[in-house]
């Protein structure tokens, strides 16, 4: 049996249910084994595809290039050094590095997402002693209330089905003052905005309105609730109160 890697050392002891024998075979935490996906969309679909995900860099290093905010995490929800994060939708895990640059060795940067191409590539790329990815769905985060200083989801939650419910649970599981920091495409009146109208949302993307996100962070026990627009992307930013 081979050893298991020291970062997932650190990830297993917090699960809301440890698996028995963690499937770690392709250099990530597989926790959805062999349950079959349902993409939620098109868009989705492609994310969950070979040749989506090999696409994928390029597509973000010109998301980047064209929206510098993208990768620009508000100040007030910077991570603490020492802290854990929960980095949801992670795709290939460059960020999820990034905030485990940010933590330190003492930290812990987990990201995660469904998507297995998306995954071996964070594997085999941004996997480190205090950065490691697990298979599993927004929709059931597999860890307890509490467990992170700050909770992370870059252009992510639009292609999840109940972003209301994935919110809520990433408040959860936050830490008393932990932060969550969230960035969503959110075209006013844009293409995708009209596409998704016209296609009767075919296209499986959902759009967020500040005022609405505003609301249910409060109702969810959040406070100090921030939300900015950068071009065509929105971010948000809330605290756990209690
Ligand atoms: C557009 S990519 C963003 C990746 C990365 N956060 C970034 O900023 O480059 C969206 C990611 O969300 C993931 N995703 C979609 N639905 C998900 C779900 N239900 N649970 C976890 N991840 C999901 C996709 O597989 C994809 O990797």
């Amino acid at each position: 049996m081979r050893p298991t890697p020291p970062v997932f050392t650190r990830v297993l002891p917090l699960l809301t249910s440890p698996p028995e024998q963690p499937d770690l075979d392709r250099g990530y935490l597989d926790l959805l084994g062999g349950r079959p996906e349902a993409p939620s969309g098109p868009i989705q679909s492609f994310w969950e595809s070979g040749l989506g995900s090999g696409l994928y860099d390029h597509a973000q290093s010109l998301a980047r290039r064209v929206i510098p905010g993208w990768f620009r995490l508000p100040s007030r929800a910077r991570p603490p050094v020492g802290g854990r994060v929960l980095d949801i939708g992670c795709g290939p895990g460059n960020f999820t590095a990034a905030l485990g640059n940010r933590v330190g060795p003492s930290g812990l940067a987990v990201g995660l997402d469904v998507s297995r191409p998306m995954l071996a590539r964070a594997a085999r790329t941004a996997t480190s002693d205090n950065v490691g990815f697990v298979r599993a769905d927004a929709r059931e985060l597999p860890f307890p209330d509490g467990t992170f200083d700050l909770v992370t989801s870059l252009a992510a939650l639009q292609l999840i089905p109940e972003p209301e419910q994935v919110l809520a649970a990433a408040c959860r599981a936050l830490v008393p003052g932990g932060w969550l920091a969230v960035m969503v495409p959110t075209p006013h009146d844009g293409m995708l905005h009209v596409v998704s109208r016209l296609s009767g949302n075919r296209t499986g993307l959902s759009f967020f309105d500040p005022d609405d996100l505003a609301e249910q962070l409060d109702s969810a026990g959040m406070g100090a609730v921030h939300t900015h627009r950068r071009g065509p992307v929105l971010w948000f930013s809330a605290q756990r109160t209690a």
